[in-house]
Formats: C-alpha cells, structure tokens, sequence
C-alpha cells in the first residue's frame, strides 16, 4: 500500500457517485485519490440545479473533487466554473464524452468530437478564462478513433495537462471492448501523459493494463469499483476476508442511506435512488439475482429494511475478494 504511487480517480457515474456515495466509499473501504463528479448541465436560461451544484460543494467532499460541466457554449461552462470556485471547488472538467445521441446530436458531449474547430475555439476560450484549473475527459472518437488524432495537437498547442480518454467510441455508448490499441496510438502524439478509462473490472484487469501502458500512472474507474466498492483498495495492495468486506460495506451502505434519509427532498425518490447502487452492487453477493429482485420488490423503506437485512445475510462472491 505504501509504495503505491499511481493516481487513482473514482469516475462519475451519473446518479450513483454523488458527495454521499463519495464520502461513504471514503469512509470505508477508501482507496481513491480523487474524484470526478458527474457532469452538470447548465440550460439557456441561465438556472442551475442547486443539487447538482451542492454535491461538489468543497466542505461537503472528504474526497478532492473535480466538477464536471457538459456544454458546447463557453458563456455557459464559464459560469458553472465561477460559481464552483465560490463553492471552494478546485478543478473543472469539460465532458467531451457524453454518448447519448440527445446530447451528442446536439454537439455536446462527444458530438464535439466531430467538431475540432468547435473544440478549437472552446478550449481556447477556456483556458484563457477559466477562474479554475483545467481538464478534460474525452472519448477516441463518436463514430471513429482517427477523430481524438485532430483533438490532439489543440490539446497539445493549449498545454492542457489534465486529460482523460475512455477508450471507447460515443458510437458504441457503454458497451463493447476498449480499444487500447488506439489509445496506445494517441500515446506518442501526446505532449501529457493521460489518464486511462475503461472496463478496469478486476485487480488482474488493472495489472494487465499497467502492463500494456507502461507510461500510464493515473487511471480512473467507475464501474468497476461501483460491482465491487473494494477495488481501489485492492488495488492498492489491501486485501479482506469475506467477513472484512462484509462489515465495510454494512458500514458504507449505512452511510449512503443515511445521507439519503437526512436530505428531505431524496425522502420521496429513495428507493429510486438506492436501486441504482443497487444495479451495480448486486455483483458483490454470490446470488446477484436474488439480491436484486429483493431490492426491486421493496415499495417502502420498511420493505426495503427488510431486503437489505436479508442480503447482508448472504455469502460475499468469490469474485470481489
Ligand atoms: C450510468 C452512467 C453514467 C455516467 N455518467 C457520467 C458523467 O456524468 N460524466 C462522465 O464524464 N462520464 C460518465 N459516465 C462514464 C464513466 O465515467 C466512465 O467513463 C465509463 O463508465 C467507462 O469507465 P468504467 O468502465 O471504469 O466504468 C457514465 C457512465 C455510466 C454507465
């Protein structure tokens, strides 16, 4: 664990890593070293949602957090970055990644990708302007990996040094094999070092990667920690039992739900809420299945109650030890 020195990121995963999920995972099984929060959407009329922006609030975040921002229109990005350095929030993050064909078709997300003059000038604008430090998050392409070599030298000429690729297509949404081949590719025609995303699902996932990309030392990873909340750790040396791992994640469970509980406005949409951990979370118990039938039969936080008392009673999978 010591000797560690790679950077590990907990990626954003819209509706699940919120400064709740955040802290509980901090607070328990630890071992990321930063975050990215999910994006904000700012909209024309200039009105942001309070929630979003309060969840990358710094005195709310035991974990670094860097803000995220999807836009194609820099008055917009400029003034989400204001108001998170008000908010004590350090970084900030253009989305250039988002897949969903409502947003890409709208030139945003990874629509921008198609569109390096567009890219050109926003960046520009941003780095010139910005009130915070700097970063981007980007796909190899929407349609093709040749699109990010023209992303490249704006990312070069800017000197923009914080930058992550998901070595995926928009096209392909969130399915299909990485393309670390093409991310290799980028690798040479980089004057930064990125930082890597994608299907780092296990420990020998992560050790298989760091030996296909040597150069590589920060890596970020959403999914995967979110099927098994341990494996930063993990990665980082730390091994559990089944009986560890058991009372960790009672613990960060309980810190998720109680942070729920406290915000009066999630009271209505809880169980909503907690079944999109549990989508994710099911992975860590033998019988997935079952667990998440229980979770999706609850219609009361009694019924609910109930559920996760009997899921706690069941073997933790090989798999996430
Ligand atoms: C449901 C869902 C929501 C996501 N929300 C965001 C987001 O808000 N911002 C972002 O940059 N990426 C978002 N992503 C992409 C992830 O951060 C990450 O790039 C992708 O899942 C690949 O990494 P992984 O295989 O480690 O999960 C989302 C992915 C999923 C599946």
């Amino acid at each position: 664990m010591s000797n560690f020195d790679h950077h590990l990121i907990l990626a954003p995963i819209r509706g699940v890593t919120n400064y709740i999920y955040r802290n509980a995972l901090n607070a328990t099984f630890a071992g990321a070293d930063s975050a990215l929060a999910p994006y904000i959407v700012p909209v024309a009329s200039g009105e942001l949602n309070q929630r979003q922006l309060a969840d990358v609030e710094f005195s709310k975040n035991a974990l670094e957090t860097t803000g995220q921002v999807l836009t194609k229109e820099v008055d917009q990005f400029m003034q989400v970055a204001h108001i998170f350095k008000d908010l004590g929030v350090k970084k900030v993050n253009l989305n250039m990644g988002c897949p969903y064909p409502m947003v890409a078709n709208r030139t945003k997300g990874s629509g921008l990708l198609l569109h390096p003059e567009r890219v050109e000038k926003l960046l520009t604008t941003i780095k010139n302007k910005c009130p915070l430090e700097f970063s981007v998050k980007i796909r190899l392409g929407r349609e093709d990996s040749s699109e990010i070599k023209k992303i490249i030298p704006i990312i070069n000429d800017l000197e923009i040094n914080d930058f992550t690729i998901h070595a995926r297509l928009g096209k392909q949404i969130y399915k299909g094999e990485v393309d670390v081949d093409s991310f290799a590719d980028c690798l040479p025609l980089l004057n930064t070092i990125p930082c890597y995303n994608g299907d780092i699902k296990t420990v020998a996932d992560y050790k298989r990667m760091r030996e296909t990309l040597p150069s590589i030392s920060r890596w970020m990873i959403g999914r995967g920690v979110l099927s098994n909340p341990a494996l930063l750790a993990q990665i980082k040396g730390q091994t559990f039992t089944k009986e560890t791992y058991k009372s960790k994640l009672f613990e960060m469970h309980k810190l998720i739900t109680e942070g729920y509980l406290e915000l009066d406005n999630a009271k209505s949409d809880f169980l909503a809420k907690m079944r999109g951990h549990w989508i994710y979370l099911r992975d860590v118990f033998e019988d997935d299945h079952k667990v998440y039938k229980k979770i999706k039969k609850a219609r009361s936080i009694e019924h609910y109650n109930d559920a996760v008392e009997w899921i706690f009673e069941q073997d933790i999978a090989d798999r996430v030890i």
